[in-house]
Formats: C-alpha cells, sequence, structure tokens
C-alpha cells in the first residue's frame, strides 16, 4: 500500500468548504451531542485558521452556571466540541454553579499574545452585575479565572464584545441593568491588553435594550441590540453611525414586523472575510423558557444598504455557506401546501387570507385529529423538512407591569408541541415545537426525516402534550429540501 504524501493527506482532510446551515435545526456536533453554547460569541483565530464558538453550557441542573462551552469549525457548520473553556468551582462568588455565568466573548492580545474572555458575571438574584475576565494562552482554553469587577464603577448585564477590525482596537458593550438609573448600553474601548476597560465613547441612553453587537461594514458601524423580555423573543432594533463614538441613528427594526425577528434574541454578529465576497451573520438565540437547555441557534445572513442606511436580517429554511470565498446560496426546496393535504377527525381547513394555498389546517390535536400531506418525494437519506406554521396562542405577558399583553393576565404559553409520521410508521415519530408566532404571522422550523425514495411518502402532523393541552399550531405548509451532498 502506497502512503498518501503529507500534503495529500492534509487536503484530504480539508472538511467540504461549504455546508448548510440551518436556523432553528437541531445542530449536532461532530460527537453526535446537541451543541451547547448558548447567548455565544465567535472568534477567528488567525493562528489556528479556524473559528471558535464560545457560548453559555446550560445544562438543566444549572442553566445559567454551567460554564462556558466551545466549540471549533473551519466551515462554521460542522462543530468540533471542546472541553469547557471555562469551568464552574463550586463555591466560587462568581463562578460557581450558582452563579450567573452569561453571554462569554473571547479576543486575542497581540500585545500580551493571549486570549482574554468576557463575561457577564452576576449572582443568581442579578445583584452582583459585574463583567468576568479569564486568561488563556491558547484559544480553547481551559481559560483561568481572573477576576470579576464593575467596569469603570458602574453596572453591566448583558455583555458583548466588538472588535475593529481597521485598527484591531476592542470595545466592551454592555446594558447597565434593568434599574430606573441603569437602562442603557454603553460602549467602553479596553486596553490592548484586553485585560481591563479605559473610556466609555458612547452611551446609548435610556432605551432600555440589551443583548448588544455591533458590526462593521466598510462605511458603518451597526450595533444590534434587544428588548427586554426575558427568555422570550421581540423585534431587535439597530442603529446606525459612521463613527463608534457617535453620533449615532434612531433605532429601527431589522426583520418583518411581529415575527419577533424571526422568534430569536441578538447576541452576537458575524463577518465573514472571503475571496470573492464578506458575508454577515446575524447570530442569536432561539430561547426557550419552559427548558432554556434546550433552545436553538437563529443564524441568518444580513442584507445592508450603505446608501439607504438599512439593516435587514434575511429568514432562509436552509442556506449554503462558503466560509472561503464568503458566498452563501439559499437551498431551494419542494413545497406541499394545505390545499392537497388531508385532514382526519377535527383537524380542517380553515379560510386564511395570509396563508400560502388561502387556507390554514387547524384543529390539529393528539393522534385523532391529524393532517397528512401526500405524494412526498424523497431521497431515501435524511433530508430537512421546515414546518411552516402560526401559532396564535399569542405571548401576553400581562402578568408583568409594562409588557405589552395580547391577553390582559393571560397565562402565557411558549409552545405548541405536534408529532410528526413518515409514512405511518410510529417508529419515526418525531417532535416539533412550535414556538408562538402572532395572529396571521408564519414562521418555519425544521426537522430532519428520512423519506422512501420515490413519490409515495406520507408525512403526518399530529398534536403532543405542551403541559397546557394536546394540540398542533396551525399549519400553512411544508418545504422539502434535498438531502446535503
Ligand atoms: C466525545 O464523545 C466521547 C465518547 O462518548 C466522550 O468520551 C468525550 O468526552 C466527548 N467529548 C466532548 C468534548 O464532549
Ligand atoms: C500589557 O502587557 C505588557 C506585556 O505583557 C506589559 O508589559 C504591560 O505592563 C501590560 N500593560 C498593562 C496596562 O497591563
Ligand atoms: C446578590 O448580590 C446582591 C448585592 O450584593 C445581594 O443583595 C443579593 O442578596 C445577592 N443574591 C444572592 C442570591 O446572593
Ligand atoms: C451608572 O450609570 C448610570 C447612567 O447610565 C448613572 O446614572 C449611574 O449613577 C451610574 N452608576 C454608578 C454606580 O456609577
Ligand atoms: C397516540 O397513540 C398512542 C398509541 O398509538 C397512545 O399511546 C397515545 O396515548 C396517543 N396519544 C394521544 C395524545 O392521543
Amino acid at each position: 500500500m502506497r502512503l498518501l504524501s503529507p500534503l495529500l493527506a492534509s487536503l484530504l482532510a480539508i472538511p467540504a468548504s461549504s455546508r448548510y446551515i440551518v436556523p432553528g435545526g437541531r445542530w449536532l456536533d461532530t460527537n453526535g451531542s446537541v451543541v451547547n453554547a448558548h447567548g455565544g460569541g465567535i472568534t477567528f483565530d488567525e493562528k489556528t485558521g479556524k473559528f471558535w464558538w464560545f457560548g453559555e453550557h446550560k445544562t438543566e441542573d444549572s442553566p445559567e452556571g454551567g460554564g462556558v462551552s466551545v466549540y471549533s469549525s473551519e466551515d462554521l457548520a460542522t462543530w468540533t466540541p471542546g472541553e469547557l473553556a471555562l469551568a464552574p468551582v463550586g463555591g466560587h462568588p462568581y463562578i460557581s454553579p450558582d452563579n450567573v455565568i452569561q453571554r462569554p466573548k473571547v479576543a486575542y492580545s497581540s500585545e500580551t499574545d493571549d486570549y482574554h474572555m468576557w463575561w457577564h458575571a452576576d449572582n443568581s438574584t442579578y445583584g452582583l452585575l459585574l463583567q468576568g475576565h479569564a486568561v488563556s494562552s491558547t484559544i480553547g482554553g481551559p481559560y483561568k479565572f481572573v477576576d470579576a469587577t464593575a467596569p469603570l464603577g458602574n453596572w453591566s448585564q448583558d455583555f458583548g464584545l466588538f472588535t475593529d477590525y481597521k485598527d484591531g482596537r476592542s470595545y466592551a458593550l454592555y446594558s447597565n441593568g434593568d434599574s430606573k438609573d441603569g437602562r442603557d448600553v454603553y460602549i467602553t474601548s479596553m486596553n490592548k491588553n484586553l485585560t481591563g476597560l479605559e473610556e466609555t465613547i458612547y452611551r446609548f441612553p435610556k432605551y432600555d435594550l440589551e443583548a448588544p453587537t455591533i458590526m462593521q461594514t466598510d462605511k458603518s458601524y451597526w450595533a444590534l441590540m434587544s428588548h427586554k423580555t426575558g427568555y422570550r423573543p421581540n423585534n431587535v432594533v439597530a442603529f446606525r453611525a459612521d463613527s463608534l463614538s457617535g453620533p449615532w441613528s434612531q433605532p429601527f427594526i431589522v426583520s418583518p414586523l411581529n415575527t419577533r425577528t424571526f422568534n430569536s434574541q441578538s447576541g452576537f454578529t458575524l463577518r465573514i472575510k472571503g475571496s470573492k465576497k464578506t458575508t454577515y451573520l446575524y447570530i442569536g438565540d432561539q430561547w426557550d423558557s419552559n427548558s432554556v437547555w434546550d433552545s436553538r441557534y437563529i443564524w441568518l445572513p444580513i442584507q445592508t444598504d450603505e446608501s439607504k442606511k438599512t439593516l435587514e436580517l434575511e429568514w432562509h429554511d436552509v442556506y449554503d455557506l462558503n466560509v472561503k470565498t464568503g458566498e452563501w446560496k439559499p437551498i431551494k426546496g419542494k413545497t406541499y401546501g394545505a390545499k392537497q393535504a388531508l385532514t382526519h377527525g377535527d383537524a380542517y381547513k380553515q379560510e386564511a387570507n395570509f396563508a400560502t394555498d388561502g387556507m390554514i389546517l387547524t384543529g390539529i390535536s393528539g393522534n385523532e385529529s391529524t393532517v397528512t400531506f401526500t405524494g412526498i418525494e424523497g431521497t431515501g437519506k435524511p433530508q430537512l423538512v421546515s414546518f411552516y406554521y402560526q401559532n396564535t396562542d399569542d405571548m401576553g405577558f400581562g402578568d408583568q407591569p409594562g409588557g405589552t399583553p395580547d391577553r390582559i393576565g393571560g397565562a402565557w404559553q411558549l409552545r405548541r408541541i405536534s408529532s410528526v409520521v413518515v409514512n405511518g410508521d410510529p417508529a419515526s415519530m418525531q417532535t416539533l415545537y412550535q414556538r408562538d408566532t402572532h395572529k396571521g404571522i408564519i414562521l418555519s422550523t425544521p426537522l430532519q426525516l428520512t423519506l422512501e425514495k420515490g413519490r409515495k411518502n406520507t408525512i403526518t402532523i399530529g398534536g403532543l402534550d405542551n403541559g397546557f393541552g394536546v394540540r398542533g399550531a396551525d399549519l400553512d405548509r411544508i418545504v422539502v429540501y434535498p438531502s446535503e451532498k
């Protein structure tokens, strides 16, 4: 047997440079576990030539103090897990499992040739409002805890970190809490060693926003932030400026109204400078407040127009991103509409002028009142199916003063849950979470299914128990995507 030359072997080891990204999907790491890196940030590391994703390691036992996880990738789609980058320490005043360790970010200091992790450090009642700092000589860690401090003496809640690609300087972004005196978002320069803060260069006054991130295009800085609705999505806003120190524009909404930013919260933006194109990704969280450790990720391409001074997120169920060239393209799927679906039991088709076929499939409940899509073409290999739905349970939060209840005093429900069965085989059953949308707002959520090769597949959707009932959300259509090459 002839051995491969080292060069050829290393070429073969390079993974495909383009892979699909599926917002809201169940993302598995190379170990087969669901990626657990919430409220995260991604750092491209020149030394390793890889993207490194740091995020909150959330577990059912320790949803806020699970430490910081780290994953590495060459293509932003294949993620290799590392050991915890920052592990919680029992009894520690700032990084015990009872603490809050949120929104970690990492940047490299060329002055000191090491990596610095910063995050929102707090106790469980959010009474400390500090910024944590840890350091490592390698990007993957483990990071050594240094301190948790009050930035220039003030409070700090949701944390972001921005590095200007033109001069390499880094800035801490932080909302300074919910108190009446706070409610500002700060941009404060960090020293070159990334060991502390220097000077506040801008303060977004009294907008009462959180989860800040800044992205930089050729001519502009864009700051994205969310409103404060806990683990429930809202309409994320952006501000634009020529300079980090302002003046900044009025805030504006970045996604179609009432989609609540496609059911997500901001937190990070990633600039991918490819050989042909620079692409920007919105790196958001699709929180599940009923089981926050099982939340998903919404990553979407961002479109900006420098002359109109606009920024918009673009929804795609699945897109193919090539990090080398910076190019991406949406994948085309085949649509099966409500009109051609079969209904059983009490499920029925109801007029809906906003729906794809002018009707929506409603009354889906248990496994008696179901809906079946027939004649579905499959490849015989796993493929992505997006379920377009409407969930009008309406996330009023009337129990919170200042909230905007869709139903005053209403018991807020996060989601409906459907069962999805392929070709009538109970063993194929998968669970589909359908978070609240809004009246007349149709969003999609994906599952990976294996259909038989050919055009005779059926997909049946029923309702599962969500603690409030066994009803599935209303369906508009399903879209079946080709298998990944
Ligand atoms: C990957 O999986 C192996 C085998 O289950 C396990 O021993 C290892 O700890 C996992 N690695 C990480 C980083 O989760
Ligand atoms: C920054 O790091 C350099 C190199 O380690 C060190 O000499 C210098 O004192 C540091 N400066 C600050 C402000 O920590
Ligand atoms: C968190 O810190 C604040 C300020 O020190 C304190 O008042 C509060 O009791 C602390 N909460 C817990 C759970 O220790
Ligand atoms: C923090 O900043 C706010 C304004 O953003 C100010 O009103 C408040 O006094 C400051 N608090 C401290 C502790 O410096
Ligand atoms: C669905 O059917 C299974 C058996 O086929 C049964 O065990 C289960 O209780 C049913 N669920 C509902 C919600 O009706």
